[in-house]
């Protein structure tokens, strides 16, 4: 079976790269390297003995991502991770966001329809929900005006799909909502390589654990939760691959033609800002210097997601004990800081 991954250099695409070549899948990666490094291809090699084809190639080139799935033969299914995610950009470069994460999607499209490749994974986001009225959040809870235009591109490129399968009718997709990806892969070979300041936390409490930072702040601690400070879903970036697999297999295997499915993929839990950032000292045993702040805009108060539907349908559940995770994190932090 070969699998097309777009955007596999990339810190969730590496980490699924890297798990569907443990269960024998070939893959083929997608790249322009506008948020990654080639060296990424090496390392997927180092931990699976396997290197990937690759291909630097914007999927909004439709002719040039034409040719990539020609070049490999046929193509049985596309993870589809390529896009801008970072949320303030969004807002002051929306249209170099709409241009990419959807013009993207809509040229992926095409091309799989003209190729014959009918099955599509989506890297959609928790984003959609805004901040949910009841929680845990499940698939059927409604969505809520984007909070960016990043998040407005997940909540499109749902849409495009669910109508895309409409008018290519043996076509099927799942679109997995993930909730705060974190963490490294335990060779701490692959991790998250954000670029300049970093926007999300556990980055930002690496850095200033590492010394690169002279201290985190913490957004906010007078939210309507028990420590005052915001509450998230965290998800081991390897468990949140592996559910990739797992979507990708029972769609290959079980004819789906014409399904569009949705999956939450969290761990069930909710962690606030201040629980993460003393279970990461606790777990490395360093200090983190903070300081309270006021509450940066756009920040929703808590969301952590109902995992029924991932857990009982896809045979998928978070495994990684936290502390593991963090301490993952930690390991990747100091290799690449050398
Ligand atoms: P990332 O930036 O590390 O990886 C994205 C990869 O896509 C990069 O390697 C980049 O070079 C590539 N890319 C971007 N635009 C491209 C284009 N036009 N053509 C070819 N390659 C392109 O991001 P990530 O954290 O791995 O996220 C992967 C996907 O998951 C994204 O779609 C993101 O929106 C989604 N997601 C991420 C998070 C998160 O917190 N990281 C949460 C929810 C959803
Ligand atoms: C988590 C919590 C901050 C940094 C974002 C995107 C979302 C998805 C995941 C792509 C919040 C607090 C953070 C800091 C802090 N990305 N924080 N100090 O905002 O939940 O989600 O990344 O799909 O779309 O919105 O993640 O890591 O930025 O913040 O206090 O320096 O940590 O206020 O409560 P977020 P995050």
């Amino acid at each position: 079976m070969k699998i097309l991954v777009t955007g596999g250099l990339g810190y969730i695409g590496s980490h699924t790269v890297v798990e569907l070549q443990n269960e024998g899948f070939d893959v083929v990666i997608v790249d322009n390297l506008s948020n990654s490094e080639i060296s990424v291809l090496d390392r997927i090699e180092a931990i699976t003995g396997k290197k990937p084809a690759f291909e630097n190639c914007d999927v909004c080139n439709t002719e040039a991502l034409r040719n990539c799935f020609e070049t490999h033969g046929k193509i049985d299914a596309v993870i589809h991770f390529a896009a801008y995610k970072a949320v303030g950009e969004s807002v002051e470069n929306s249209l170099n966001y709409y241009k990419n994460n959807v013009g993207g999607m809509i040229s992926l499209l095409e091309v799989m329809k003209t190729c014959g490749t009918e099955h599509l994974v989506f890297s959609s986001s928790c984003t959609v929900y805004g901040q949910p009225d009841v929680l845990p959040v499940t698939e059927l809870s409604p969505l809520k005006k984007a909070e960016s235009p990043y998040g407005n591109t997940k909540a499109m490129c749902e849409d495009i799909i669910r109508d895309a399968i409409i008018s290519y009718k043996s076509f099927s997709a799942n679109l997995l909502r993930y909730f705060n990806p974190i963490g490294a892969h335990p060779s701490a070979l692959i991790g998250e390589l954000p670029k300049g300041i970093p926007n999300n936390l556990l980055p930002f409490v690496t850095q200033t654990a590492v010394g690169l930072r002279k201290e985190l702040s913490v957004f906010g601690d007078d939210y309507n939760t028990p420590d005052g400070s915001c509450i998230r879903d965290y998800i081991y970036v390897v468990d949140l691959a592996k559910a990739h697999v797992c979507a990708l297999k029972r769609m290959i295997n079980i004819a789906q033609n014409g399904n569009c499915e949705v999956f939450n993929v969290g761990t069930g839990n909710g962690v606030s800002v201040l629980e993460i950032l003393n279970e990461f000292m606790k777990a490395n045993g360093v200090n983190v210097p903070y300081k309270i702040v006021g509450r940066r805009s756009g920040d929703i108060e808590k969301v952590w997601a109902d995992t029924t539907k991932v857990n009982e349908v896809l045979g998928w559940k978070a495994q990684t004990p936290f502390i593991e995770v963090l301490q993952s994190a930690w390991r990747w932090e100091k290799k690449i800081r050398g």
